[in-house]
């Protein structure tokens, strides 16, 4: 069924508004005139505005505001990443959900939520999720070792420079989770594991990209640190094509990040990076560490020149500049 419907949206769109016909259509599906009826049916009482034109046949008018699964997948060009794509309308927070389906379901499994209302940021901070943004969880299960899943969430950082640059922004990253343009935070990572001594059994790694909403949505304490990319560019764009293209890009990194050796993506990171070179304050739970940021380690931790001159990894922390 589902498979027929990706369909289905697919040809429409194709069609550039023009009309198709139902025998046309249950022929490139190989499904009866009846069973393309019920399908559009079904899809108009999902929020899709489909014309039907007498005699002519069915136009796409336009597609619902919400990322769901048969849209997103429609231009989807991936291999691992997004094949199941559980969408909901409301969740506590995705990465949660995501835990809980991740040991029975496949590598690259997508949780999204239109609305997070318990969306979780690092260090336990709550991450405001409204309606317009993108609060998405992905299921990945590379064989690593728990002390390298740090690197995922600069691969995830690199997936969404990518994607921010090619709606023209110029993003840059800030260690070791924040996605920042013009200085204010537009994305934050958090990536979390199921782990045994020696074996990752899963990461889920969830991502928040503040999009199509004002910042005013946010609340006020964050508000002058942060940035939305529709308060960026001064328009709204266009959510689906952003989530597949942050799609597609994660599976090139991850892909490199599973068959090549970490440094180029090392290099790239830092290539990106706000963080480097400058002098920062890394916070933990147990310390606080004051010197200049100047590298990033092989782990994905920050490499930290610290005021009496040695070198220490800081695998963890709050970065403050
Ligand atoms: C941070 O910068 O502190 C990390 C924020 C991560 C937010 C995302 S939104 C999707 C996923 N689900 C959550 O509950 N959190 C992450």
């Amino acid at each position: 069924m589902e498979n027929k419907k990706i369909e289905l949206i697919r040809l429409l769109s194709q069609a550039d508004g023009k009309p198709i016909s139902g025998e046309q259509i249950g022929r490139k599906l190989e499904i009866s005139r009846t069973m393309v009826w019920k399908y559009i049916q079904s899809l108009q009482s999902q929020g899709y505005s489909i014309i039907s034109s007498p005699g002519k046949g069915y136009i796409l008018n336009s597609v619902p505001d919400f990322l769901l699964p048969e849209l997103v997948q429609a231009g989807l060009e991936t291999d691992i990443l997004g094949k199941d794509i559980r969408h909901f309308m409301e969740l506590e927070s995705t990465n949660d959900y995501a835990k809980t389906i991740a040991k029975d379901t496949t590598e690259g499994t997508v949780v999204v939520a239109e609305v997070q209302k318990k969306g979780r940021g690092r260090r336990g901070f709550d991450w405001v999720s409204p309606h317009g943004g993108v609060w998405i969880s992905i299921v990945l299960k590379p064989s690593i070792v728990s002390a390298d899943a740090s690197r995922l969430t600069l691969v995830g950082g690199l997936a969404v420079v990518d994607s921010l640059k090619s709606i023209g922004l110029t993003p840059s990253l800030k260690w070791p989770n924040d996605v920042l343009v013009n200085g204010k935070k537009i994305c934050g990572i958090l990536t979390e594991m199921e782990a045994e001594i020696d074996r990752v059994e899963y990461i889920v790694l969830g991502m928040g990209i503040n999009l199509n909403f004002n910042t005013e949505m946010l609340p006020e304490e964050i508000r002058d640190g942060s940035t939305t990319i529709s308060d960026e560019l001064g328009t709204y764009v266009d959510r689906l094509e952003f989530v597949r293209s942050l799609l597609y890009n994660l599976e090139q990194y991850y892909v490199h990040f599973k068959t090549q050796p970490f440094e180029e993506l090392m290099e790239r990171w830092i290539d990106s990076s706000d963080t480097i070179g400058r002098k920062v304050r890394i916070v933990t739970p147990s310390k606080m560490v004051d010197g200049r940021a100047i590298g990033i380690s092989p782990s994905g931790g920050l490499l930290l020149q610290k005021n009496n001159g040695s070198t220490e990894e800081i695998l963890s922390g709050r970065c403050i500049y």
